[in-house]
C-alpha cells in the first residue's frame, strides 16, 4: 500500500476538489441544500440504487414530506407508496422510525456526529458519516464501494473487501486524506470519480483528473482493484403464484411480518422443488424472475380455486390498486394481464 506524504495530500485535496468545483455533479437536489432531513433521505435512497434511478422518487418524496416532522407523522402506507418502485422496502420503514425517532424522542434535535448519527434505524457506518459530513462538517470518511474502489487502485490497498476488516483498513487509510474544510465535497467527489473516471468496469484513468495519484494506473493494474472474493450465486427456488378468482376479484394473501416481503400483499406464493409438482393450471411457459440479495426466485402463474384461509382475502382491483405492492407482486399482475 502506498503511504503518501503531507504534501502529497495537500495536492490531492486540491485537485480532487478543483475538479469536483468545476465538473462535479453540484446540481444534484441534495447538494444544493445540505439540511441533514434531505441529506438522510437521499442518502438512504441511493444505498441501493442508482443516482439516476432515485432522482424522480427524491424530488416527488421531498415534495409530499418537505420535513422530518412531514416524514414522522405520515401514514405508513403513504411512505411506502412513495417508495414503490425503488425496492428494498425496509429502508422505507426504517426511515420513517428514523425521523420519528428525531421527531418525538429527541424533541427534533438531529444528533450532529456520524457515531451518534448511528443511533438511527437504518442508518449505518457509512451513512452516517455521509451526513455527518455533509450537512455537519464533521472530518469523517464515507467508506461505501465507490470510495473501496477509488481508493483501492489510489493508494493500492490489496485487502479484500468482501472482508468486514477491510472497512477498518480503509477509514484509517482515508482519514487522514479527507479534506479538513471541505469533508462532504470531498466524500461526495469521491462518489463522483466512482461513477466517471474510475468505474468498475470501464474506467478513464487517462483522462482522470486524479490519474497522477493513481499507484494501480501508474503500474497498469487498475482492474485489478479492488480485491473481492466473488459471491456465493443466489440461490435458486421455484414458487407457484395462485390465481384464485371469484366474481372478478382476485385472491391475495398478507405476508408475515417477518422474512422477505413482511408486510405485503401477493397472491399466493406456494414453493414448489420442481416444476412437475404444479397442479392447476400453468399460465406462462417461460417463469417471471425475481432476484432478492441471496435468492432467485422463478415463479409460474397457476390458476385455481382456493378457499381463502385467515390471512387470505379476495379483493378487487379498486382494493388492490390502493395497496402499496412490492415490484414482484407488479411483474405477477402485469404477467397475468399480458396473457389474458
Ligand atoms: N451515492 C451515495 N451518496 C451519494 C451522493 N451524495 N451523491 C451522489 N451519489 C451518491
Amino acid at each position: 500500500m502506498e503511504i503518501w506524504s503531507e504534501q502529497t495530500i495537500k495536492d490531492f485535496q486540491r485537485t480532487l476538489l478543483d475538479w469536483y468545483d468545476k465538473d462535479g455533479r453540484a446540481n444534484l437536489p441534495w447538494r444544493l441544500n445540505h439540511e441533514p432531513y434531505r441529506v438522510l433521505v437521499s442518502e438512504i435512497m441511493l444505498q441501493q440504487t442508482q443516482v439516476d434511478t432515485v432522482l424522480p422518487y427524491y424530488e416527488r418524496f421531498m415534495a409530499i414530506l418537505p420535513t422530518v416532522q412531514d416524514l414522522a407523522q405520515a401514514p405508513e402506507e403513504q411512505v411506502l407508496k412513495l417508495w414503490e418502485g425503488l425496492g428494498y422496502y425496509s429502508r422505507a420503514r426504517n426511515l420513517q422510525k428514523a425521523a420519528q425517532y428525531i421527531t418525538n424522542d429527541l424533541n427534533g434535535h438531529w444528533p450532529e456526529s456520524a457515531d451518534d448519527l448511528q443511533a438511527l434505524p437504518g442508518v449505518g457506518p457509512y451513512t452516517s458519516a455521509a451526513i455527518a459530513s455533509i450537512s455537519f462538517g464533521e472530518v469523517v470518511p464515507a467508506v461505501d464501494g465507490n470510495a473501496y474502489r477509488v481508493f483501492s487502485r489510489l493508494l493500492k490497498i490489496d485487502d479484500d473487501i468482501a472482508n468486514t476488516k477491510a472497512r477498518k483498513v480503509f477509514y484509517d487509510a482515508i482519514l487522514p486524506i479527507v479534506d479538513p474544510l471541505r469533508p462532504g465535497d470531498f466524500n461526495q467527489a469521491i462518489m463522483d470519480l466512482g461513477s466517471s473516471y474510475m468505474t468498475a468496469k470501464n474506467p478513464d484513468s487517462q483522462g482522470s483528473p486524479v490519474r497522477a495519484f493513481n499507484a494501480a494506473f501508474r503500474d497498469g493494474v487498475e482492474l485489478s482493484y479492488p480485491v473481492k472474493t466473488k459471491k456465493k450465486k443466489p440461490v435458486k427456488q421455484q414458487y407457484m403464484a395462485i390465481v384464485s378468482e371469484k366474481q372478478g376479484n382476485l385472491l391475495f394473501e398478507h405476508r408475515p411480518d417477518k422474512g422477505l416481503l413482511a408486510g405485503f400483499w401477493t397472491f399466493p406464493l406456494v414453493e414448489i422443488n420442481s416444476i412437475d409438482e404444479i397442479n392447476g393450471q400453468q399460465l406462462n411457459i417461460k417463469p417471471i424472475i425475481h432476484v432478492f440479495t441471496h435468492r432467485r426466485w422463478e415463479i409460474w402463474l397457476v390458476r385455481q380455486q382456493l378457499k381463502p384461509s385467515e390471512n387470505q382475502q379476495y379483493l378487487s382491483s379498486d382494493d388492490w390498486q390502493k395497496l402499496s405492492l412490492p415490484t414482484i407482486q407488479h411483474k405477477l399482475l402485469k404477467a397475468l394481464g399480458e396473457l389474458e
